[in-house]
C-alpha cells in the first residue's frame, strides 16, 4: 500500500518553527511531501534566517504574497495555493495556527476535495474581534485531521459539534522546537543581547495592540512603568508591525526599554531562558515561557492557552500601565514549580503516525 502524499503550506515565523519538528519527522520515516510557503512573512529576520538556523530545506514553492490587507493576503494565498494543489495533487494538506496562511490553505485544500490536517487546532479566545480566532474558527470545521495540543483544546473542538474520531491529543509541536533547539541554541555561546545584569523580555505584535495608537502608548508606558520601578532594563526585539505602528503614530520609546530587531530563533530562545521575566502578547512566546520555567506577564484581554493561566506560569494583564506593573510583581514573586501543560515534545511523530496511517 501506498503511503500518503503531504502538502505542507505554512507563511509566517511561528509556522516556520512550529512546523520543524514535523517536516523533519516526514524526512527522518522518508514520507513523500513538499512545503509551501505562501510569502506572508518574507523579511529575512521574520522568515529566511528560519530556514537557515533550524536547517530546513528552502521550500518548493514560495507564493511571495507578501503584506496587505487580510482581504487581499488571503485572496492571492487562495489563488496561488489552489494552483500548487491542483498541480501536485497530494493527499492531505497540513497547516499550523491560526494566521491566513491557515485560513487560505485550510479553504483551498478542502474545496479541491483534499483532506486538511490543522496542527494546533481547538484552541478558541472566545473573542471574535482577533483575526486569528475567525481563521481558527473556519479552519477547524473543514479539518478531517485535528491535531490538538491538550484536552481543552479538544474540548472546545467536540462543544462545537467536531467528530471525536478527527481528533487526536499531540501535545504541541512547540515543545518538540524548544527541546530540539534549546541545547544547539545554549551551544552556541555567549548572546550578546544578554548582558551581565538581569532583564525582561517584551515582544508585542498583535493587531489588537498594535493598530490602535491609545492602546499601544498605553503598553509602551506600561514597559517604561515596569522598567523603572522594578530596575530592570526590557528588551524588545521588536516585530516589524509593531515597528510601523510606533513610527506611524509617533510613540517613543520610554527610558528603560531596549528594542532590538527580531532574532533568530536560538538567539530568541537564550533570550527567553535568561529572562527573569517574559511580556507578551504572543501565543508562542506565552508557551515557549511555561515551557522553559520563566514567568510571563500576557498584555492581552484573553488568551487561547488557558493551560498557561491554569498551571500558574501566566497573567492576563490587559494594556493599562498600573496593571502590567501589579502584574509584573505578582509574576516575580512566584515559584517557578509548574507543569508544562504542552506534552512531552513528541508531538510530531504522533501527527505523522496518524498521517502514516492513512493510505492513498
Ligand atoms: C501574522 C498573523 C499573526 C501572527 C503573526 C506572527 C494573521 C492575520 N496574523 O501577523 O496571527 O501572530 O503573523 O508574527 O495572519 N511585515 C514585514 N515583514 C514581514 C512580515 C510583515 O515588514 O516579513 C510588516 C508589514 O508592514 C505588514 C505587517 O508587518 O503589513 C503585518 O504583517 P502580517 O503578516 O499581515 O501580519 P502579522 O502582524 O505579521
Ligand atoms: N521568536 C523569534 N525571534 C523573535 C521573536 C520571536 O524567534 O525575535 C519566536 C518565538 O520563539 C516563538 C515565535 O517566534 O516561537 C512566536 O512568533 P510570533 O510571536 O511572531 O507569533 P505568534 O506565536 O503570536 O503567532
Amino acid at each position: 500500500m501506498e503511503t500518503v502524499r503531504v502538502g505542507i503550506v505554512l507563511g509566517t515565523r511561528p509556522e516556520i518553527i512550529k512546523m520543524s519538528p514535523v517536516i523533519r519527522e516526514l524526512e527522518r520515516r522518508g514520507i513523500d511531501h513538499f512545503v509551501l510557503h505562501t510569502g506572508q512573512h518574507y523579511s529575512y529576520n521574520m522568515d529566511g534566517v528560519f530556514f537557515e538556523v533550524l536547517r530546513l530545506k528552502q521550500p518548493k514553492y514560495n507564493l511571495g504574497v507578501g503584506s496587505g490587507t487580510h482581504g487581499e493576503e488571503t485572496g492571492k494565498m487562495l489563488i496561488g495555493i489552489e494552483k500548487v494543489l491542483a498541480e501536485e495533487r497530494p493527499d492531505i494538506v497540513l497547516v499550523e495556527g491560526d494566521t491566513n496562511t491557515v485560513l487560505a490553505g485550510a479553504l483551498a485544500a478542502t474545496k479541491m476535495g483534499i483532506k486538511v490536517g490543522h496542527v494546533e487546532a481547538g484552541l478558541r479566545s472566545g473573542d471574535m474581534s482577533m483575526p486569528e480566532e475567525v481563521n481558527r474558527i473556519v479552519a477547524d470545521p473543514v479539518s478531517d485531521f485535528l491535531f490538538v495540543p491538550t484536552e481543552t483544546s479538544k474540548k472546545n473542538l467536540i462543544n462545537e459539534g467536531v467528530d471525536p474520531r478527527k481528533v487526536t491529543v499531540t501535545g504541541n509541536t512547540i515543545v518538540d522546537a524548544v527541546l530540539q533547539n534549546i541545547s544547539l541554541a545554549e551551544g552556541r555561546g555567549i548572546v550578546p543581547e544578554i548582558g551581565t545584569g538581569g532583564y525582561f523580555l517584551a515582544t508585542i505584535h498583535r493587531q489588537e495592540n498594535t493598530d490602535a495608537p491609545e492602546r499601544l502608548k498605553r503598553i509602551v508606558e506600561g514597559l517604561g512603568l515596569v522598567s523603572g520601578e522594578l530596575g530592570r532594563e526590557v528588551l524588545y526585539p521588536i516585530h516589524p508591525r509593531s515597528k510601523k505602528c510606533l513610527n506611524e503614530f509617533g510613540i517613543p520609546l520610554c527610558p528603560g526599554i531596549r528594542a532590538i530587531d527580531p532574532v533568530d530563533y536560538l538567539t530568541f530562545l537564550m533570550l527567553e531562558k535568561n529572562a527573569e521575566l517574559i511580556l507578551t502578547d504572543s501565543g508562542g512566546v506565552q508557551e515557549e515561557a511555561c515551557i522553559l520555567g520563566v514567568p510571563c506577564v500576557t498584555i492581552r484581554d484573553n488568551t487561547e492557552r488557558p493551560e498557561t493561566l491554569e498551571v500558574g506560569a501566566n497573567v492576563l494583564a490587559g494594556a493599562m500601565p498600573s496593571r502590567i506593573l501589579e502584574c509584573a510583581k505578582q509574576m516575580l514573586s512566584k515559584r517557578r514549580m509548574w507543569e508544562n501543560p504542552y506534552g512531552d515534545g513528541h508531538s510530531a511523530a504522533r501527527i505523522v503516525d496518524v498521517l502514516e496511517s492513512q493510505t492513498r
